[in-house]
């Protein structure tokens, strides 16, 4: 608790940090359609937190609401969208998603195991480049831009097939360096403000910066929907937003740092249920 308070005395001066009573019912469950998501875990030994816990939890009652009940989650306007998507006949094969893949429930588990070790290209890839790779090389189609409409509907609809499931990555092999460089980036102190993630994520969850309730700052709801946003975001959006409220230079989406800070977050997260689509204000 001293170095928490100790460091939360520096950090105040600096991004307004105050150790307040936040309105979010940090006892609440999320139960969606009867099934009851995993939001809060005990760590493995090997992890740096005592407890994860899903940013779910550190939402107020109103914005936790919009995530029980589906036909109140504006993220499903997306997910319609995207079984359109799914639908519609692309590119110079003329086929469509599911003349290929056929329900999209086949892709269930993808997103609980993102990134993931490309054997071929010799690198983690995210769902995003997962669904580029495969449009451009099976459909024959040009790639959709990362924060596209289309590409953020897509991987809401795919995300929304595991969840449930608990994320689980492989961090073993060839994905062990992109670990450790993930994991150094999200120990690094960055930007005017010479802070790091951990600062916020690790050291003072649970606290208030401003009028914000501080989470871990896990991944396991992304795509969110983010009433800020009015819109769906990525995981590489959220990641260069809060590089930028530090006032540093943040790397780009689908950028090696992300996919590698991505795959470090994933691996933090484990236990958790995938929430995709989630809300966050
Ligand atoms: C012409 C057939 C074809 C079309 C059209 C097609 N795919 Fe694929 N897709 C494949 C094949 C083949 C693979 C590789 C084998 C596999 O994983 O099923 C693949 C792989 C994938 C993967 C990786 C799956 C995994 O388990 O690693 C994703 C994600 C994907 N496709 C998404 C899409 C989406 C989204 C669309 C529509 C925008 C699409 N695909 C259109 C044939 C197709
Ligand atoms: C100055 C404090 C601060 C720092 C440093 C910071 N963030 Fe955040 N971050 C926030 C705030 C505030 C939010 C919104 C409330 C929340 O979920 O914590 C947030 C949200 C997030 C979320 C969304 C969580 C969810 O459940 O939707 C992710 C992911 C995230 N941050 C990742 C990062 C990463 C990666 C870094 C380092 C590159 C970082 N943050 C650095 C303050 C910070």
């Amino acid at each position: 608790m001293k170095t928490r308070l100790t460091l939360l005395a520096a950090l105040g001066l600096a991004v307004g940090l105050t150790a307040g009573l936040a309105s979010a019912d940090e006892d609440a469950e999320l139960v969606i359609d009867g099934e009851k998501l995993v939001t809060k875990l005990e760590a493995p030994e090997d992890h740096p937190l005592s407890e994860v816990l899903s940013g779910w939890r550190f939402r107020n009652t109103e914005t936790q609401a919009l995530q029980i009940d589906d036909f109140d989650n504006p993220g499903f306007v997306f997910v319609e969208l995207a079984e359109e998507l799914w639908e519609t006949a692309a590119g110079s094969s003329g086929q469509s998603c599911a003349d290929c893949h056929g329900e999209v429930e086949s892709l269930a588990g993808l997103r609980a195991s993102m990134p993931k070790w490309n054997e071929a290209a010799g690198e983690p890839w995210t769902l995003e480049d997962w669904i580029n790779w495969s449009r451009q090389e099976h459909q024959g189609a040009e790639p959709w831009k990362w924060e596209s409409q289309e590409m953020l509907s897509m991987t809401a609809l795919i995300g929304l097939q595991s969840r449930g499931e608990a994320v689980a990555v492989d961090i073993e092999g060839p994905m062990a360096p992109w670990y450790e460089r993930g994991k150094e980036l999200y120990y690094t102190r960055v930007g005017q403000l010479d802070m790091a993630c951990a600062h916020c994520h690790e050291g003072n969850y649970g606290n208030m910066i401003r009028a914000d309730h501080l989470s871990q700052g896990q991944i396991n709801g992304f795509p969110v929907y983010r009433l800020k946003w009015q819109g769906l975001g990525s995981i590489h959006r959220r990641f260069k937003g809060c590089m930028e409220n530090i006032r540093a230079t943040p790397y780009k989406r689908g950028s090696d740092e992300f996919t590698a800070l991505e795959l470090y977050l994933a691996w933090r997260g484990q236990g958790l249920s995938v929430e995709t689509p989630s809300v966050r204000n």
